[in-house]
């Protein structure tokens, strides 16, 4: 397959990713309508899907491969709770080394496959002092310090296939889904630990300064991540509606005189114990968007 990589598209073209949503398509029955990314820790939600097909991703044209702990990388397309669906068990950052909109390309393909609503799970740190490690953090809205700088996975010539030049990005995180996810999250006796809130996106790989910290606080974010924000900029702009997820891993340090360090495996060991949690959270939105109910 030609890797048409276009420098003034700033992306893979339009056939591109329809060659790859094809490659895909052709070894599948499945047909999915639901797309959902996997966090760091989060990636036994893909486990939950039945009869599926895996598509490792060094098996994908034009894919890249992950290459953080705790992200194994494969597409797994399947039924979760009767919903036709395709898992990214593990995602691509740009601290990897990716471009952005490299990063967020593999939604462009979920699209093609037939999604049209995306769940985006992701591991954060909590900025909000009444946040707890373990609790989840229904995602709001964002904060896209990238962009801030001009760095958008939207950035180059714009191809309308996928949507207009200046998508609109408020309303991102659907109104209509997140009070279904809320009834979810309280059909399921989750609510002493569900928050809702605003999840702010860093390049990384570094963790956060103190005064990074307190920055972003003033700012209104809630949680703080390296993942997730060009994703739902790609998903939003295709059209596709957006439910995200965060699970709070650690508490950021926000206090000079503290001897805290921020952990990557931390986060991971944190993933683990609430994991399950989110695993019946995102299997009953994906039974509640099947039923319609
Ligand atoms: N900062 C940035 N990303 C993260 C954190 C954090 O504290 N925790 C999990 N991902």
């Amino acid at each position: 397959m030609n890797n048409s990589f276009d420098s003034s598209l700033n992306g893979f073209d339009y056939k591109t990713i329809e060659a790859i949503a094809k490659y895909i398509l052709d070894r599948t029955k499945h047909r999915p309508k639901l797309g959902i990314i996997c966090g760091s820790g989060l990636g036994g939600i893909a486990e939950q899907l039945d009869k599926s097909d895996v598509f490792p991703y060094e098996s994908i044209p034009n894919f890249p491969k992950s290459t953080v702990v705790g992200h194994s990388g494969c597409l797994v397309i399947g039924n979760l709770k009767g919903m036709p669906t395709v898992c990214m068990k593990g995602r691509f950052h740009n601290y990897e080394g990716y471009p952005l909109w490299l990063c967020a390309m593999p939604v462009r393909v979920m699209k093609l496959l037939g999604i049209n609503t995306l769940i985006v799970t992701n591991a954060a740190g909590a900025i909000n002092p009444s946040f707890n490690v373990g609790d989840l953090m229904i995602i709001k809205d964002h904060i896209n310090i990238p962009g801030f700088a001009g760095n958008n996975p939207l950035r180059g010539k714009n191809e309308d296939q996928w949507g207009t030049r200046f998508p609109a990005i408020n309303r991102a995180y659907n109104p209509e889904l997140i009070k279904m996810v809320k009834g979810c999250v309280a059909d399921l006796k989750l609510t002493s630990f569900v928050r809702e809130g605003v999840y702010c996106m860093l390049g990384g790989p570094s963790f956060e300064t103190v005064a990074e910290i307190r920055a972003l606080h003033v700012m209104g974010a809630d949680a703080v991540g390296m993942s997730t924000v060009h994703e739902v900029i790609y998903a939003r702009h295709c059209n596709i509606k957006v439910i995200g997820i965060s699970l709070i891993t650690n508490k950021c340090v926000s206090d000079w005189d503290s001897k805290e360090e921020a952990n990557h495996e931390e986060n991971i060991a944190v993933g683990k114990k609430r994991a399950k949690d989110m695993e019946s959270l995102v299997q009953h939105v994906a039974e509640k968007l099947n039923t319609g109910a």
